[in-house]
């Protein structure tokens, strides 16, 4: 959701910008834009297309410094006119992450003030208000910092100055922001995948920092104003593991890299003879020692997870466990309990709603923190006391797949240190399921090769305007994100029900034109599920089955039967989400949509 570049250069900048905002499109645009100084003058170049057209109309435009911009609309519709960078008297430039609360009263307050507003964006507001504090007289920086004084919401902002070609003043709060150090250069971006081409060293900035980055160095201030020193890390993160290489398309490459990203993950667990707290962090133990239950707060698919993971946490682990979704939870009144361990889990760490919720639990008085989160130096990693991460690698595609498995897998992690700290895992226990989690990655290997199938059964789908997603107990959440991943890239109408529910109002939908799909684990609800699917066959329903081996349901007229290679106990949902994962993608591609921009997403959601 929105992407930032800057750089000060002894180069063309344009380039750089370009190419950075080129990485950052997954996040999710609908206009590009770029503003450099040339000669004393700022040059701007705006889009509503896609970074290449951006990148076409500027072939002409050069300058040693700028900043870049790739908007998802907020405030006022995707229009060039509503498109980053905007400027202030021709002076002062601003891209801008993030959303202004107060920018109704700013704007008139600055429109009395002499100021003209040519779009209906928060963020113009910034700009106009940093000018009339550099027109005082102030330093770029100062003019900056007391700008931002003014403000109320989230921002990560860049600023530049027609009349200052050497500086370019960044700064961040509530919106992800790094530097990157070069030699002789510095840059600034949202995400560290925008700076790979120029430099791995990179300074992770903190809420409310404000930078002023030069050529040759760079000065950051705290929230307070005070000078501060903030390490440079370098980032480990390869280019190659954002490129597309051989797939069609990052969902596809990332369903292929479970295998690997859930090695990953449990790298550390797999590789000894059992489990501890400590892979939680160093105050886990006692932690785990005090919580008489869960609260688990996420978004999307990251709520999914969590679903799923609260019926191993009640029933392995014998802990409750509560599961909300966080734009509500962070605006609900609840009963606190300081024995809960609040679980926030995030592909992205840094949605802002999760992060809103989290706060929120902190202030009612939950002191016992963890974060399952995909990206190491994120807010909401910082935020709390415990993490796991999850080692899935950069997650390009806007629809989550390789998060999705590797937070079960993370999550199944914690269900199996609680049960031991709670006494319910015996050793003997304890080993096989060591030994299922080392299975898991060549188990899921195994199920993409279904891949073929699968594509040939998305035909059935192309023509579909609806499909109705089914299953019973852990593997209810799996429909659910099979749903969602089928509605976000083919934007065909998907709903999930427990299997139970159907006769409580759904079957009222289910007639010949309405594909019912059906994830049939070997559990013990399995008889119960077959005749909930009798249920839908009655009524001329067509059916889509993932079904387990030797659960017996067969192919015939109207039920499509995919055979699943094998039964996977606990963790079968992770196995059985890969299927729903193809079969989206495949639907996707018959009906050509953008599968890894869904129109109208972001991939990290980063304002309310
Ligand atoms: C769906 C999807 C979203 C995210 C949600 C939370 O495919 O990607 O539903 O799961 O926006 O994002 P994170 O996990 O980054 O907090």
């Amino acid at each position: 959701m929105c992407g930032i570049v800057g750089a000060v250069a002894q180069r063309n900048v344009v380039p750089i910008l370009l190419e950075g905002l080129q990485r950052l499109e997954y996040r999710g645009y609908d206009s590009a834009g770029l503003v450099v100084v040339r000669d004393g003058q700022l040059e701007r170049v705006r889009s509503t297309g896609r970074v290449a057209e951006l990148t076409e109309k500027s072939a002409a435009t050069h300058g040693l410094i700028g900043i870049a911009h790739t908007r998802w609309a907020t405030h006022g519709a995707p229009s060039e006119r509503n498109a980053h960078p905007h400027i202030s008297k021709n002076h002062i430039a601003v891209v801008h992450n993030g959303i202004i609360e107060n920018y109704e009263a700013l704007r008139t307050y600055l429109t009395a003030a002499g100021y003209e507003f040519t779009s209906d964006t928060d963020t113009e507001v910034i700009a106009h208000l940093v000018h009339s504090h550099y027109a005082r007289g102030n330093s770029l920086l100062a003019a900056t910092q007391a700008a931002l004084a003014e403000l109320v919401g989230a921002y990560a902002i860049g600023v530049i100055a027609a009349d200052n070609p050497d500086q370019l003043i960044c700064a961040r709060r509530g919106s992800p922001l790094l530097l990157g150090v070069g030699s002789g250069e510095h840059f600034v971006a949202s995400d560290v995948s925008a700076l790979l081409p120029v430099t791995r060293q990179v300074v992770y900035l903190e809420e409310g920092d404000v930078v002023e980055l030069g050529r040759l160095g760079y000065r950051i201030f705290d929230a307070q104003g005070t000078q501060v020193e903030r390490a440079v890390q370098v980032s480990e993160l390869s280019n190659e593991s954002v490129q597309l290489g051989a797939y069609r398309h990052y969902m596809q490459k990332e369903i292929h890299e479970q295998p690997q990203a859930l090695a990953d993950t449990l790298e550390s667990v797999c590789n000894s003879q059992s489990l501890v707290p400590g892979i939680f962090g160093a105050e886990a133990a006692a932690t785990f020692a005090d919580i008489d239950s869960i609260l688990i707060l996420a978004c999307g698919t990251s709520h999914h997870a969590g679903l799923a993971a609260r019926y191993w946490l009640e029933e392995i682990a014998g802990i409750r466990c509560n599961v909300e979704i966080a734009s509500e939870y962070r605006y609900r009144t609840s009963v606190p309990n300081p024995k809960t361990l609040v679980v926030v889990i995030s592909q992205s760490g840094e949605t802002a709603d999760t992060q809103a919720a989290l706060n929120h639990a902190k202030a009612q008085g939950h002191g016992h923190t963890l974060a399952i989160c995909n990206v190491p130096e994120s807010a909401l990693v910082r935020l709390c006391k415990l993490r796991l991460l999850t080692r899935a690698g950069p997650e390009i595609g806007v629809a989550s797949t390789k998060a999705f498995t590797t937070q079960l897998a993370a999550l199944f992690l914690l269900t199996l240190v609680l049960a031991k700290t709670r006494g319910r895992l015996t050793a003997q226990q304890e080993q096989q399921y060591l030994h299922e989690l080392r299975h898991l990655p060549s188990a899921v290997q195994k199920v993409l090769e279904l891949e073929p199938l699968i594509a040939k059964l998305a035909e059935h789908f192309a023509g579909k305007q609806h499909a109705l997603f089914l299953g019973r107990g852990l593997h209810y959440p799996i429909a659910l994100e099979g749903a969602l991943k089928l509605k976000e890239i083919s934007y065909i109408h998907a709903e999930a029900y427990p299997a139970g529910e159907l006769k409580h109002g759904p079957l009222a939908l289910v007639d010949k034109d309405m594909p019912v799909i059906s994830v049939a684990p070997n559990d013990a609800l399995l008889e119960k599920l077959k005749s909930n699917l009798q249920e839908v066959r009655a009524r001329g329903g067509e059916l889509y089955v993932f079904a387990d081996a030797d659960t017996h349901i067969h192919a015939a007229d109207g039920i499509h039967i995919m055979q699943m290679p094998e039964h996977a106990g606990y963790l079968s949902p992770i196995l059985h989400t890969i299927p729903l994962q193809l079969l989206a993608y495949y639907v996707a591609l018959q009906k050509g949509t953008d599968v890894d921009k869904p129109r109208n997403l972001a991939k990290s959601v980063t304002v309310e």
